[in-house]
Parts: structure tokens; C-alpha cells; sequence
């Protein structure tokens, strides 16, 4: 079920602050509360919460957006893409870029954007004569993800451009492959979440709370191979039988990480 949401500002929000706070009650169409240092209602954020009922609280300022849930807080970092992105740099392998075969000019498709970084990593590779989309079912993670991509600016500027440069669509994946025409992309890529528990990280723990847990079904692999020009990806935890279960036998990832990428080439 879709939580209860609403959209606020930090205290004496600038006009880019507000107009940022807009878009995400538009997107979201959820009511935007304004902040009032004198209301005692909309000082304090737990009293927005105490008064609107609401499961997250959006909260709109200068440097970042805040997601609070219950006592949790989160907002967009590219995590774990920032160090993989400066391990490729230094000429180290990365195991989705390796199972994907990407390279500069790939196109990749993002079933599972999640906080997107697996696709800053893709983007980073396949340059700016490549494409990256990023398809992501949840409302909320989709606008975290939209505007976290497009906003952030702590990094080298080659890590902000590969962030800019990836397409960030709200949309069941089903429903978009269905509509691709056949070979769009060179690779199509899914990482659903996982069935068992993986390691405890801020990214992780917002995927779960609020990500789509559906599991992978053998249908929407098959329309991804048509969508692929050279393969499907799909990562997983090691000795999980999803692999099995989805007829993938050629497994890429080291033998000591938690995690494994299978690929079916066309
Ligand atoms: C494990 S996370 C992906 C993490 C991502 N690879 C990253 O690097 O941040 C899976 C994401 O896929 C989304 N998702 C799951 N099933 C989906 C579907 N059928 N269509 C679109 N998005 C989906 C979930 O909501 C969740 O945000």
C-alpha cells in the first residue's frame, strides 16, 4: 500500500526551495505543508506528523531532501557508485560492468533503479555517447531517485554527468518492456530485492521499507532478452536458486562477494 506522504520545507524556505517542495507534492500528489517558525502546528517536524497522520515526511531544503519515516531518516547519496566509479577509474573490475559487457556507446535499461547506483556505474562507462534508463515502480523512490540524479553535487564532475545523464522513468518494468520494440537496448538489467536479507546499509535499508518486493517472474525476463541487443543481467545473492528457477547458467562475481550476476546472452 502506497504510505501516507507529505511534502514540507525547512524552516524560511528560499523560492527555490519552494518551487523544488512543489514539484515533489505535484509528483507525489500529496499536500505540501508550509513550514511556519510562529505555528506551533508546523514548527516542529513530529507535529507535522502528529497533525497530518502522515507515514513519511517529506522534507524539502537548501542542500538535500530528507525522507523521515517513523524515526528513520534518509536522503539520496550515490553511496557505493562514487567508490565503484573511482575503483574503475583506477583500472579495477567492476562485476556489473564486466557481466554486462559494457562499454563506452552501451545503452543500458534499469529495470530495478532503486537509488540508482548501479546505473551511475553504467552511465559512467557507457559515457556520454551511451544511454541509461531507469525504470522504477515506487512514486517516492522515483522522484528521490529523479531529483537526487540531477541535484547532487558533492563528486568529480565526470560522476555528477554520468548522474545527469541517466533517464529516470516512474513505470512498472512489465509494462514498459512490453512496449519496447525488440533489441533497444544492449543490455537489460534487474536487481530485484533480494529474497534474503543483504547487507545492512542506509541505501538498503530504504529499498526495503519502501521498495517493490515483488519477485522476478520468468515472463518479464523473457521480454527483457527480446527488449536486449547482446544480454540480460540479473543480480542476486550467491546460492540463491532464482538463477536456477530462471533457467540462467553462466554466472559472473567473485567467489567471496555475497552477491552474483547471471547473464543470458541472446
Ligand atoms: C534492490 S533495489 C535496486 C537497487 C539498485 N540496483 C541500486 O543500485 O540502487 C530494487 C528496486 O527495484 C524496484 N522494483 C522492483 N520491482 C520493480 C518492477 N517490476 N518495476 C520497476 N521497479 C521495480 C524496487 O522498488 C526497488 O527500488
Amino acid at each position: 500500500m502506497f504510505p501516507k506522504t507529505v511534502v514540507t520545507t525547512s524552516l524560511e524556505p528560499d523560492s527555490v526551495v519552494q518551487e523544488r517542495a512543489r514539484w515533489w507534492a505535484e509528483t507525489l500528489k500529496c499536500p505540501l505543508i508550509p513550514r511556519n517558525r510562529d505555528l506551533e502546528s508546523s514548527r516542529a517536524l513530529n507535529r507535522v506528523a502528529e497533525t497530518t497522520n502522515a507515514d513519511v515526511i517529506i522534507v524539502v531544503g537548501r542542500k538535500a531532501t530528507r525522507l523521515l519515516v517513523g524515526e528513520q531518516e534518509f536522503h539520496f547519496h550515490p553511496s557505493m557508485a562514487k567508490l565503484r566509479v573511482q575503483a574503475l577509474a583506477r583500472g579495477q573490475v567492476d562485476q556489473l560492468i564486466s557481466a554486462g559487457g559494457i562499454d563506452q556507446g552501451s545503452s543500458f535499461l534499469d529495470c530495478t533503479l532503486g537509488l540508482a547506483a548501479d546505473a551511475i556505474v553504467a552511465s559512467y562507462v557507457a559515457g556520454s555517447s551511451g544511454k541509461v534508463v531507469g525504470l522504477e515502480s515506487q512514486a517516492l523512490l522515483a522522484a528521490l531517485a529523479e531529483e537526487g540524479l540531477h541535484n547532487y553535487a558533492d563528486g568529480d564532475r565526470q560522476l555528477l554527468e554520468a548522474m545527469g545523464r541517466i533517464k529516470v522513468v516512474h513505470t512498472q518494468a512489465e509494462s514498459y518492456l512490453t512496449r519496447l520494440p525488440d533489441e533497444t537496448f544492449d543490455v537489460v538489467y534487474f536487481d530485484p530485492m533480494f529474497r534474503h536479507t543483504r547487507k545492512k546499509s542506509p541505501a538498503m535499508d530504504i529499498l526495503r521499507l519502501l521498495g517493490n518486493p515483488t519477485p522476478l517472474s520468468g515472463e518479464v525476463v523473457r521480454e527483457a532478452l527480446r527488449v536486449a541487443r547482446y544480454r540480460v543481467v540479473v543480480k542476486e545473492g550467491r546460492g540463491c536458486r532464482v538463477f536456477e528457477e530462471l533457467g540462467i547458467s553462466r554466472i559472473v562475481g567473485g567467489k567471496y562477494s555475497p552477491v552474483a550476476y547471471g547473464v543470458l546472452d541472446k
